[in-house]
């Protein structure tokens, strides 16, 4: 095999309590990308998007690049690869737009080495594509988006990660307001330190957060999905999200917060239904302001990154 067409699925990263931990993956919306061996050894990147023209072509600036080379490195291949992107995820997006891009690059080069990595053994060379992108390897986008389901990063040093178990019925609303707030900017203004009382309110949500998904407890999980660190900072790079999330929880979503370092924002949801209502009721807030807005609404995604027939 000396080609292969990759889905990437974007992600969900902190899921309200979870900063930097927790994260699941998206049925859509998604990268597109084929990746080819190459006769001569290094890395092409080629750029056949409609909609995403400033994505960089030098493969050291490009996060797939970034990833491809780390991995290629640590097998000792000198194989070279073409990385053409067909679809990609809006950068700036918090849907994990870098993150899809890194998994599905890693995940295809390792099938066309003829898979000596695992999809966890690939979470680390991924994650170099997201310390490019935003100055911190941080794992909550990439791990899903290679694995699929809800993970958990229970440790960086050494690499821990975890599959969490879910209801099978659990659906997610996500909106992406037409604005960029980049990821590494959104970190700069994160707080270094957190007093006592809202590092216990933050640790007895994740707790809640991991139970209620594994007893299938959907008030526990609306209950825990509750960020006392991080939404409070970042929520004021969201227009109106303050209206937008109460409109979510008035249309009867579980929990409702940031999605990774936004601008859009994610609800979990009991069923499809809702979801839609949902999803609708957060883009009537966002067009009251006049800011135009996309909606993804979707199962959890079990599989992650695949193969495209
Ligand atoms: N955990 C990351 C953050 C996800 O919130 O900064 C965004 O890439």
């Amino acid at each position: 095999m000396d080609e292969v067409k990759i889905y990437a699925p974007g992600t969900v990263a902190n899921v309200g309590c979870g900063f930097d931990i927790m994260g699941f993956a998206l049925e859509n919306p998604g990268d597109i990308l084929v990746i080819r061996k190459k006769e001569e050894t290094g890395i092409t990147i080629i750029n056949s998007t409609p909609d995403c023209p400033k994505l960089p072509l030098d493969p050291e600036k490009n996060v797939s690049g970034r990833a491809v080379r780390f991995m290629l490195e640590h097998l000792h291949s000198t194989q070279g690869f073409e990385i053409e992107f067909k679809q990609k995820v809006m950068p700036g997006s918090g849907i994990g737009s870098s993150a899809a891009s890194s998994a599905g690059a890693v995940y295809g080069a390792n099938l066309l080495l003829g898979e000596p990595l695992t999809r966890k053994e690939l979470v680390q060379f991924a994650m170099e594509g997201e310390r490019l992108a935003s100055g911190s390897a941080h794992a909550d986008n990439v791990a899903p988006a290679l694995m699929g389901g809800f993970v958990l990063i229970r440790s960086y040093q050494p690499l821990d990660i975890i599959e969490l178990s879910y209801p099978e019925e659990l659906y997610y609303a996500v909106i992406h307001p037409q604005i960029e707030v980049r990821t590494e900017d959104a970190r700069k203004i994160c707080p270094t330190a957190i007093p006592l009382r809202d590092a216990i309110t933050q640790w007895a949500n994740t707790a809640g957060l991991v139970a209620g998904l594994a007893a299938k407890d959907y008030e526990l999980i609306g209950r825990s999905l509750q960020d006392v660190v991080i939404e409070p900072v970042r929520s004021i790079l969201i227009p109106a999200f303050a209206e937008v999330k109460a409109a979510a929880l008035a249309a009867g979503c579980l929990g409702c917060s940031i999605s990774g370092s936004g601008p859009s924002i994610f609800t979990l949801n009991k069923d499809i239904e809702t979801a839609k209502r949902v999803a609708e009721a957060m883009k009537e807030e966002f067009a009251k302001l006049g800011i135009d807005s996309h909606t993804h609404v979707g199962k959890i995604n079990k599989e992650g990154v695949r193969v495209l027939k």
